[in-house]
């Protein structure tokens, strides 16, 4: 089900691709190092349809400013009529939730059904670079997870973990994409209301990773990300938590957390066996997991600290028609 490909179909299409929550390895993936992550069951809605010219929702200046759907255009739909974009999400935006990278898959997904099909490998080297196009720098965790569902791994074959999905990139920029076991856990992602801007972040950390700190750093977050992943295969929760906490150290001496994430964390903390920031940070999200049968108080301590907050369990399939 989940390794199907995207038939091909007449327009009107509508495709919906889930959300993404990062456990481990963020900013580090950037880097060739492993990363764990699952899709999430919140969702993006893409819908085309012909029209007299471009628009997103209505309007002919929102296609004109998005700039993820002029790449797609550029890469994807290069002599294609002119579409009617219709995007509902329940992702909210710049929240680390992957909001544009499900937008990227829906649409990616959409114009593949239109043009006769493709299969899911191909979308997720076309959701990339998409993406890379747009944001100019970044890894393919998110499109990956967008497009394939579930929870996956990056560049951790060498624990042969996992069934493998594809390789997307070319060159050095190579990443590898294993599907792993879901653990069964409900995880608790909490939106800090504070827009996040990835790009910019991605840049800061990579001059830390570039400095004579950077090689030690980026050991320790591969070190972190594949305990992490051995955590979760045993189903062992408590190491789990253990090891969010340090991959949270890791990302606070790169930069990326805040003080708004840090009280988040800490508000958290009582129902939590581990808490980090979740995605490229600044703002954005924190993902918490809860102490076994504390999940609704944890749920509740995040929205007494201001955030929103979600129980999450992973979307068990990626983009598809709807
Ligand atoms: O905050 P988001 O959802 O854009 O996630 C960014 C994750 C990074 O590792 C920081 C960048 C990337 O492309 O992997």
């Amino acid at each position: 089900m989940n390794d199907t490909a995207i038939p091909g179909r007449a327009l009107p299409i509508v495709a919906r691709a889930p959300g993404k929550c990062i456990l481990f390895g963020e900013h580090a993936v950037v880097r060739a190092q492993p990363e764990v992550l699952l899709a999430v069951d919140v969702y993006t809605q893409v819908a085309i349809r012909p029209a007299p010219e471009w628009r997103v929702n209505g309007h002919p200046e929102s296609a004109a400013s998005n700039a993820y759907l002029q790449a797609a255009i550029r890469e994807l739909w290069a002599g294609g009529e002119p579409l009617d974009v219709t995007v509902v999400s329940r992702i909210p935006r710049a929240s680390g939730m992957g909001s544009s990278a499900a937008f990227i898959a829906g649409l990616a997904a959409s114009f593949g059904a239109a043009r006769g099909g493709v299969d899911r490998p191909t979308l997720a080297q076309q959701a990339f670079s998409v993406e890379r196009t747009a944001q100019g720098v970044g890894s393919p965790g998110d499109t990956s997870a967008a497009v394939a569902g579930g929870y996956l791994t990056l560049n951790t074959d060498v624990a042969a973990v996992g069934e493998p999905l594809w390789t997307v990139g070319a060159g050095p920029d190579r990443w590898t994409v294993r599907r792993i076991g879901d653990p069964g856990w409900v995880w608790v992602v909490a939106f800090s209301g504070l827009p996040k801007d990835t790009g910019p972040k991605v840049r800061a950390v990579g001059e830390k990773f570039a400095s004579p700190e950077g090689p030690e750093l980026l050991r320790r977050f591969a070190e972190v990300a594949r305990a992490g992943l051995h955590a979760m295969e045993r189903e062992d929760a408590g190491e789990t938590g253990h090891l969010l906490d340090q991959n949270q150290e890791l990302l606070r001496a790169v930069g990326v957390s805040h003080p708004r994430l840090e009280a988040l964390i800490e508000a958290a903390r009582p129902a939590a066996l581990g808490a980090k920031v979740t995605g490229a940070g600044g703002g954005g999200s924190i993902v918490a997991l809860a102490r076994p049968g504390q999940e609704a108080d944890l749920v509740r301590r995040l929205a007494r600290a201001g955030a929103v907050p979600f129980a999450t369990k992973p979307a068990p399939v990626g983009v598809q028609l709807v």
